[in-house]
């Protein structure tokens, strides 16, 4: 900041600097003027000189004013073409320095944007890129006659497949949810009904040896959309059974509390470690490869279900279970 602007920053407004702007520049032609006459200078020359003299002083001060303006248009233009990283200084007290800082929010705001968006593009591409690069590899075997194109082959192709499949689902799940295309559709519905039928749905691919087991306390009725709710603990119920030791137990639980109704999902599992309890709800998270259970899906489970609770007005968050295990603990509105 140049001396002229430190000058004037002490005025917290622009209203205040173009005051004293003027007053300055004021009593500086009149004394221009005076100091003229008293030189003999004549009266219209004179006041021509205190006018030159009083628009130069302005033009210098007023600089300091508009100077940051000029920052931020320059800015704004990097900005236009992608350059998210420009910032403008923001030191000033003023209402220049007020915009000057929501302007540096807003681009950081949008770099942030752009970063996830290149994040996202890379990471979908990766996950649909491993499933397409084994399902090329068999196709070749098969086409060279290398392998035999038996059932066990075919199997291994098409859980490649499934699991694309799975995977544009969730993608596309993820751009409605984002974009709200999709308007829910609330209704009081009862939440032992949408347990017992996930309960049901996931016995007939658990593990043997993995129970299932549904406690309903009091008679929770939540007000959401039952669809999307049935979706949130599907994904949690496949969580649970792909961590879950064998034999072991998951349990769903429901109960309704103060102008809430909670769902828990708790399994006898390694558990999630508190400092990734955020983490797992990012897109495409996925904790350290030695940890995690063979078979997962591209980490996006987590962050559907975030969203629609959110949607719903609700929360969702990981506790620890007792002894181990995870527990996970979505809270909705009560009817
Ligand atoms: N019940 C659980 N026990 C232990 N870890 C879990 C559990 N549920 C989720 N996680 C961890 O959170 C990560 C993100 O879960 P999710 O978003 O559903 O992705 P995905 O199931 O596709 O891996 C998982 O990769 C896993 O490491
Ligand atoms: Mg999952």
């Amino acid at each position: 900041m140049s001396v002229r602007e430190r000058l004037l920053d002490r005025y917290g407004s622009i209203k205040l600097k173009l005051g004293v702007v003027i007053v300055v520049g004021v009593l500086v032609s009149d004394v221009a003027a005076v100091a003229a006459i008293e030189l003999g200078v004549p009266l219209i020359p004179a006041g021509a000189l205190a006018a030159a003299v009083a628009l130069g002083l302005v033009q210098v001060l007023a600089r300091g004013l508009t100077q940051p303006l000029r920052e931020m248009a320059q800015a704004s233009r990097e900005l236009r073409r992608g350059r998210f990283h420009v910032r403008v200084s923001d030191t000033r007290r003023d209402e220049v320095g007020e915009l000057a800082r929501a302007f540096n929010a807003m681009a950081a705001e949008l770099a942030e944007v752009d970063r996830q968006r290149r994040d996202l593009v890379a990471n979908v591409s990766h996950e649909l890129r491993t499933p397409i690069t084994a399902l090329q590899a068999k196709l070749e075997n098969v086409a060279d006659g290398v392998e035999p194109a038996d059932p066990e082959t075919l199997g291994v192709m098409l859980a490649q497949v499934e699991r694309l499949g799975r995977l544009v689902e969730q993608l596309l799940d993820l751009s409605r949810l984002e974009s709200r295309a999709e308007p829910f559709e609330r209704r009081p519905f009862a939440v032992a009904d949408i347990l017992e039928a996930a309960a049901r749905e996931a016995r007939l691919h658990a593990p043997e040896g993995v129970e299932l087991r549904v406690e309903i306390e009091g008679d929770p009725v939540a007000d959401g959309d039952p669809e999307r709710i049935h979706q949130v603990v599907a994904n949690l119920v496949q969580n649970a059974i792909r961590h879950s030791p064998v034999p072991g137990e998951v349990r769903l639980v429901g109960r309704s509390g103060d102008g809430t109704v909670t769902i828990e999902v708790v399994d006898q599992g390694p558990g999630i470690p508190a400092d990734e309890a955020e983490r797992v709800f990012e897109r495409f998270y996925r904790p350290d490869p030695s940890r995690a259970a063979p078979s997962g899906g591209a980490g996006l489970g987590l962050s559907i279900a975030r969203w629609i609770v959110d949607l719903h007005g609700g929360r969702i968050r990981v506790e620890e279970a007792e002894p181990h295990g995870c527990r996970m603990v979505v809270e909705l509105p009560r009817d």
